[in-house]
């Protein structure tokens, strides 16, 4: 049987209402295009994608809202599949309740509690066995020692790190800055820019080379 790669992507929905959400702005190509790169190398490939547009075609697709609902199905599906690729841009948080009706404005200020959403990739690395497990981190400051961090405290083989600009820069766009750390070789590196599609033809040709080398 082929290797088998399970990638989310895309943003999770946050309802507080039943016409309100917290979000963000992923727009799900960087796991898009990873899935593809992998699909049409031979992969088993299955694409656990967030609300966002993406183009039709042969990838086998599900699509979920919230973070609740992706942690549900990457724990149906995390035992099919040989490894994981997290670039979906969870919510933390999500309100505490989601009211069954709209919400009315008044005059008054209106407090929103928010309380932790599950950490999925945590829950991935805490089952890891033989798998492969690359996460990714967008972030403004600090891009490779916080990724780093994050490799290590969730238990990864790899982390994208990827820096992003203030207020949603970075995050639609088609290019990326960001470089792959792998756990096992914590050589120096530096962050380049790159096409989204390169990006993920160098990540998918790192994930071959792992499987090959049974190194994680
Ligand atoms: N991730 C996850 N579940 C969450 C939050 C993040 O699986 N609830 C995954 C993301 O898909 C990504 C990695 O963890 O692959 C790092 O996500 P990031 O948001 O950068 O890190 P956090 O752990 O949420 O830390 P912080 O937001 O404090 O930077």
């Amino acid at each position: 049987m082929p290797p088998g790669i399970l990638v989310t992507a895309g943003p999770t929905r946050e309802y507080l209402d039943p016409v309100r959400f917290l979000s963000n702005p992923s727009s799900g190509k960087m796991g898009y295009y990873i899935a593809e790169e992998a699909r049409r190398r031979g992969f088993r490939t299955l694409l656990i994608a967030g609300p966002c547009s993406l183009p039709e075609g042969p990838l086998r697709k599900i699509s979920v809202n919230s973070a609740r609902e992706l942690h549900k199905a990457v724990r149906r599906y995390f035992g099919r599949f040989d490894v994981l690729v997290m670039t979906a841009a969870v919510c933390d948080y999500r309100p505490a309740t989601c009211r069954r009706w709209k919400i009315k404005k008044s005059r008054e200020a209106l407090e929103i509690r928010l309380t932790p959403n599950p950490d999925i990739l945590a829950w991935a690395g805490r089952r890891k066995m033989s798998k492969l497990l690359i996460g990714f981190a967008a972030e403004t400051d600090h891009v490779i020692e916080n990724a780093r961090e994050k490799m290590i405290r969730k238990n990864l083989d790899a982390i994208v790190a990827n820096r992003v600009g203030r207020c949603g820069a970075g995050f639609d766009s088609d290019s990326i800055d960001y470089v792959l750390l792998d756990n096992s070789q914590p050589v120096p590196v530096r962050l380049r820019r790159r096409k989204k599609q390169s990006a993920a033809k160098e990540i998918v040709d790192f994930i071959l080379y792992k499987l090959k080398t049974g190194k994680n």
